[in-house]
């Protein structure tokens, strides 16, 4: 591949997804949280953003598409990257964004605007220090007053377990012959192989064995770019806060807005150990410790301003969402990363009707004496873990949604073409949310054909049929273009009955 790679794995792109993490209406309700006032340009959507590392630069795209009002900027210096989402933008007409094909150095060295939001998705922990450096430099020459940075790393301790795994991993791809995919195949396989031996450090480790199982089902591209990079370091939250502190950036809070609910992971003795801390890095490193954190997803501001309760509690109840799933699908019990979850019914079913009627604020839903008799913290918590499980969204401001929603269908129109060819980011914009929404292959193809005027289940078996993909149903698989084209029809109904006023209501269709 040449010198350009630095340490960074090459020959092999890096997975295509789209990351609601930075979304402007879930960094606004993750700062305000934690009492911070949200740049007023990313409330208004008018807002400065750059993505240094971007991969794909499919989040960027998308969001450049929600927020016409806003300017992108995502580099990065894998070519083929670039050149994929250059395409991609030239056909949805992303005027409003720009995806460059440089390195951190490169980059560094160019003059632009100010920046309001700078992402670093998958970035921090996987390049060299030297890189590190260069992007702090960036963050402190480019970052506005007020500005915002979202982090994400391999956090400490929990990312000890998984050291032995990357350097066997390393180690077996450096060993064996043919393309890397097929090395990297071979070199899980082995883990798997060594960790049916038990004993050792898979005996006395909790989560390796399920670990190296979950990498099976993983592609390459994900375990080439996770593991096999150079430079691969894990940090406890307070070095990253130290580091970034040399570009005036203080921390803000969990961008995972449950991930700032510490009663959820810890007991109330450990939440008071972590109160003895005085510095709030380390008091948020020691409860890393305490709950063996193997990953983070930061929020740090520049110069950030302090909000007085009573504003705070302002922007709280002026804050608008909507369920991304219907009403009846919200669960009972939620499976989360801290363990399961009750959602009771008191709580959850009069939140999910009013939800399901449309779009409301906490101050609305607060006004419906079923939420109020459940009290303000109760309702704003369960909005909270909701939002946090991808159930429900913050939404943008309704000033600018008609220009939002020209630019998104017009993003949306793009994207759609591309499942035509399984070529494609598996979301589409919302105007409401101002971020995007997953759609499948499948409901994109019926979306695509009601655009044409075709029959939904004929117009996506031709497509997937000519990809040779086979549809199944209990189990079984479906035989002949009769059985795929009936079990399309079946799925066609479900999704008209369900999704589709959902996309509907979210602006999506
Ligand atoms: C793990 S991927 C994350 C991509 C994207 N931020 C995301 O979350 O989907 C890291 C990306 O950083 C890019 N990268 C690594 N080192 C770089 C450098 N020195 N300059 C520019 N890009 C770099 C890689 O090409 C890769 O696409």
């Amino acid at each position: 591949m040449g010198g350009w790679t630095e340490g960074y794995v090459g020959g092999i792109d890096y997975i295509r997804a789209v990351y609601r993490d930075w979304s402007p209406a879930l960094l606004c309700f993750a700062l305000i949280l934690r009492g911070w006032r949200p740049p007023e340009a990313l409330r208004r959507g008018s807002f400065t953003m750059a993505e240094p590392g971007c991969g794909h630069g499919l989040t960027s795209a998308l969001l450049a598409g929600a927020h016409p009002a806003a300017r992108f900027e995502a580099m990065d210096f894998n070519p083929s990257h670039i050149a994929g989402v250059r395409r991609l933008a030239d056909d949805a007409g992303l005027a409003n964004a720009t995806f460059l094909e440089e390195s951190f150095a490169d980059h560094a060295r160019r003059e632009g605007p100010m920046l309001d939001v700078v992402a670093l998705h998958g970035v921090w922990s996987w390049v060299s220090a030297e890189n590190r450096a260069i992007l702090l430099d960036t963050l402190r020459r480019r970052l506005a007053p007020g500005g915002v940075v979202f982090v994400s790393y391999n956090a400490l301790p929990g990312t000890l377990t998984h050291m032995p795994l990357r350097r066997l991993l390393v180690e077996r791809c450096a060993e064996g012959d043919g393309p890397l995919p097929d090395r990297i195949a071979r070199a899980v396989e082995f883990a798997s192989r060594m960790a049916a031996q038990g004993g050792g450090w898979f005996g006395s480790t909790d989560g390796v064995v399920e670990r190296i199982e979950q990498l099976r089902h993983k592609s390459p591209n994900y375990i080439a770019h996770e593991y096999l990079n150079g430079d691969w370091t894990a940090f406890y939250h307070a070095d990253v806060a130290r580091e970034l502190a040399a570009a005036k950036l203080e921390f803000a809070g969990a961008a995972v807005p449950m991930e700032q609910l510490h009663d959820l992971s810890l007991s109330p003795a450990q939440q008071a150990l972590a109160a003895e801390s005085r510095d709030p890095a380390q008091a948020e490193t020691l409860r890393d410790v305490m709950t063996n954190r193997s990953f983070r997803r930061d929020l740090f501001v520049k110069g950030g301003e302090r909000l007085g309760p009573a504003e705070r509690r302002t922007l709280l109840g002026e804050t608008r969402f909507a369920l991304l799933v219907a009403a009846d699908d919200l669960p009972e019990v939620a499976s989360t990363p801290v363990g399961r979850l009750p959602f009771p019914r008191a709580l959850y079913q009069p939140l999910g009707e009013a939800l399901a009627e449309g779009p409301q604020s906490l101050d609305a839903l607060l006004a419906r004496p079923a939420l109020a008799a459940q009290g303000e913290e109760a309702v704003l918590r369960a909005l909270i873990l909701l939002t946090s499980l991808s159930l429900a969204a913050p939404l943008m401001p309704e000033d600018g949604f008609a220009e939002r929603k020209i630019s998104s269908d017009r993003f949306n129109a793009a994207v759609l073409q591309r499942h035509r060819f399984g070529d494609t980011p598996g979301q589409l914009a919302s105007p409401l949310l101002g971020a995007g929404v997953p759609v499948s292959r499948i409901e994109a193809l019926f979306l695509l054909a009601a655009r044409l005027g075709e029959d939904p289940a004929a117009f996506a078996w031709r497509h997937l049929s000519a990809d040779g993909i086979t549809l199944g149903r209990d189990g079984e698989r479906c035989e002949g273009d009769e059985a795929n084209r009936a079990e399309l029809a079946r799925r066609h109904a479900a999704f008209a009955q369900r999704r589709l006023p959902l996309l509907e209501v979210l602006g999506v269709v």
